[in-house]
């Protein structure tokens, strides 16, 4: 493959499992299939709750709430609703662990801990790079698409120089993200083991692959033989599994980036 590989027509013949051209255009897969959405700004301008200045929290109900959010916050995501508690908070960006429920299109009702996302990513990311929804539960990532084909650290240095990192994939829904984005072609994604032999460790963090991680995202065979040759790791469409590779080869990848820090 590596040697096949060195011409680059033939390489990207072999590593698009589609047979596809790559398109000038990134496919974003936003809104696909999600329960997302709720409070428009529409909506919530009919209500005759009047907009006050007090601070986020003792709100009485979502449309003061969205109102605050909106109004004080424009490009907040949503915010999280807390009856019991009186307190509505703003959700800037929708990472792991922002808890809540997503509240279904049109549901009026106001349960604690449910999350109210607006249906509107626009202005979150850093320049070049798309928010892209992903999961059920309303999460994004800041997503850019590295259509050059390029080898494993020099798809990082371009991803470092661009503002971001190759695009960190935890999840099962992450790697769903990645699927839909990678277009059937070989892409790097952030992990290698190039410092320590079968110590694979995330990049954006440094922490070592999980059992609970390597089982739910890898394809495990890839992982068993230990080869010096491989030690970076790409997502394969035709398995929609991630496996080791050489670090050299030159493929697509995708950088991920921290959406822009919003002050409220
Ligand atoms: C959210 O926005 C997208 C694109 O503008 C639209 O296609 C989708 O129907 C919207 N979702 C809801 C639930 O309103
Ligand atoms: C790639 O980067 C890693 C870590 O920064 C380094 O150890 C390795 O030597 C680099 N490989 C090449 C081929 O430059």
């Amino acid at each position: 493959m590596h040697r096949l590989c060195l011409i680059l027509i033939v390489c990207l013949e072999l590593l698009n499992e589609h047979g596809r051209v790559l398109s000038s255009n990134l496919a974003i897969a936003s809104g696909k299939g999600h329960s997302f959405s709720l409070l428009s700004p529409d909506k919530v301008s009919k209500t005759t709750y009047s907009l006050s200045t007090s601070a986020w929290t003792g709100v009485a109900s979502t449309a003061s709430c969205a109102l605050r959010t909106i109004s004080k916050c424009p490009l907040s995501r949503g915010f999280l609703y807390e009856p019991v508690a009186r307190q509505c908070t703003p959700v800037l960006w929708l990472g792991q662990g922002s808890g809540g429920t997503v509240v279904p299109p049109g549901s009026a009702d106001a349960q604690p801990g449910n999350l109210y996302v607006k249906n509107q990513t626009s202005g979150l990311c850093p320049n070049g790079f798309e928010a892209v929804e992903y999961g059920s539960e309303g999460l994004f990532a800041c997503i850019l698409y590295l259509r050059t084909p390029r080898s494993y650290n020099s798809s990082t240095s371009e991803c470092n120089r661009l503002g971001g990192y190759l695009v960190s994939v935890r999840t099962e829904e992450k790697l769903q993200m990645v699927r839909d984005l990678s277009q059937g072609f070989f892409t790097w994604v952030e992990i290698d083991d190039q410092a320590q032999e079968g110590h694979y460790r995330w990049q954006e963090d440094g922490e070592l692959l999980t059992r609970a991680e390597r089982n739910a995202l890898f394809y495990l065979s890839s992982l068993s033989h230990r080869n010096n040759l491989l030690d970076c790791v790409f997502y394969r469409y035709k398995y929609h599994k991630l496996f080791n590779f050489d670090c050299s080869h030159q493929i697509m990848a995708l950088c991920e980036s921290r959406p822009k820090s919003i002050v409220c």
